[in-house]
């Protein structure tokens, strides 16, 4: 029988998302890898009951994240089931629906069909009557903007939802869909988009400045490039790695010389800081003007209390954003 830590919310930081009334802490849990049927439960609840008992209440999920499809959700369903049920209202859950899930014509993108079945189905396996926030996981070209937008208002409107966000979306779509959210007394809350010291697109595309100005917060995903910014391929490929076992979304070829070069200039800086590659890697992200939170992933409960360090040192120099620059040009 679990029992949380009473002293869960000693040492996180919660950050205000946006200009809404949520407050995230600056450390959340994906569960995109590890939640699947190939992980064993075990493990998968040490994870979770790690991430809560470090005062890490935002916990991200999709329909499609498994494997199989529908999986994470299905395991995170029984643990709240089994551990949290006292906790649901300490807990900040999200899904998403917009890519593959099911077969045919409606299992996909970003039509009032596809999302309004989906979040059914997510309720379903996560055995809740309401998500605290759901995405929609990508910009849908084909669907009229307004019906997936007006999909989302109507979400909220059903209960099914507390409120909505995007990820994804190119700007002049999200920018657009701000302002219908915001017309349609739903605010959005967050923007989900990858954000990492190797990718920046978010900064140098205008996406996280159009968060900022229209009062919407904005999450990192893959805040640590899959595992690439820490100190796990420095070395080799060690054979229980994503890098090794899910080739899918993370290939040995991106670890080219040029790469580990980076990772290696990179992991020595952080040791003149005094911390891990990972930590100033996350701490980096937080450190920006708009960043609410960055959205962890982890294989196990001391991955996660390692990168829980990103919150000792928010802050960068001069002389040190003026490395990080040089290493990444
Ligand atoms: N909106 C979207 O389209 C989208 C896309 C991708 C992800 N996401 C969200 O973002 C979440 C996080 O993505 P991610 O898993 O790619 O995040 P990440 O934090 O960049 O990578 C996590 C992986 O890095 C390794 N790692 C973590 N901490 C480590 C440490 N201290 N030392 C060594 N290795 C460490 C682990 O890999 P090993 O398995 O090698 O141990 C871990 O699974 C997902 O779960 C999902 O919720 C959203």
């Amino acid at each position: 029988m679990y029992s949380a830590n009473p002293n869960r919310y000693n040492d996180m930081t919660y950050r205000r998302c946006g200009q809404s009334g949520v407050l995230l802490p600056a450390l959340s849990l994906g569960f995109w890898h590890n939640f699947g049927n190939v992980t064993p439960e075990a493990q998968s609840r040490a994870i979770v009951r790690a991430a809560f008992d470090a005062g890490i209440t935002h916990f991200d999920l999709a329909n499609n994240y498994g494997p199989e499809p529908g999986a994470a959700e299905s395991r995170l369903g029984k643990f709240l089931h089994d551990d949290f049920a006292p906790y649901r209202d300490e807990l900040f859950i999200s899904t998403k629906a917009a890519y593959d899930m099911w077969e045919g014509p409606y299992g996909s993108w970003a039509s009032r069909k596809h999302l309004m079945a989906s979040l059914d189905q997510s309720l379903k396996r996560l055995q809740l009557d309401y998500v605290d926030l759901f995405y929609c996981h990508r910009y849908d070209p084909n669907t009229p903007l307004e019906e997936t937008l007006q999909t989302l208002v109507d979400i909220v409107r059903s209960g099914k939802a507390l409120y909505v966000g995007l990820s994804r979306w190119p700007l002049e779509a999200s920018q657009k869909g701000y302002e219908y959210l915001r017309n349609h007394d739903v605010p959005g809350l967050i923007y989900q988009g990858r954000f990492n010291l190797f990718d920046q697109s978010p900064k140098n595309e205008g996406i996280l400045d159009a968060a900022t100005e229209n009062g919407v917060g904005f999450i990192s995903f893959s805040p640590l490039a899959q595992g690439l910014l820490t100190n796990r391929y420095l070395d080799g490929i060690p054979s229980d790695s994503r890098m090794a076992h899910d080739p899918r979304f993370l290939h040995a070829d991106m670890l080219t010389p040029q790469v580990l070069d980076r990772i290696r200039r990179l992991n020595h800086l952080a040791a003149q800081r005094g911390e891990s590659l990972s930590a100033m890697a996350l701490s980096w992200i937080l450190h920006h003007p708009g960043i609410t939170s960055v959205l962890i992933g982890a294989s196990s409960p001391e991955q996660l209390h390692q990168n829980l360090a990103a919150m000792k040192s928010v802050h960068f120099s001069e002389e040190e954003c003026m490395i990080i620059n040089d290493i990444l040009k």
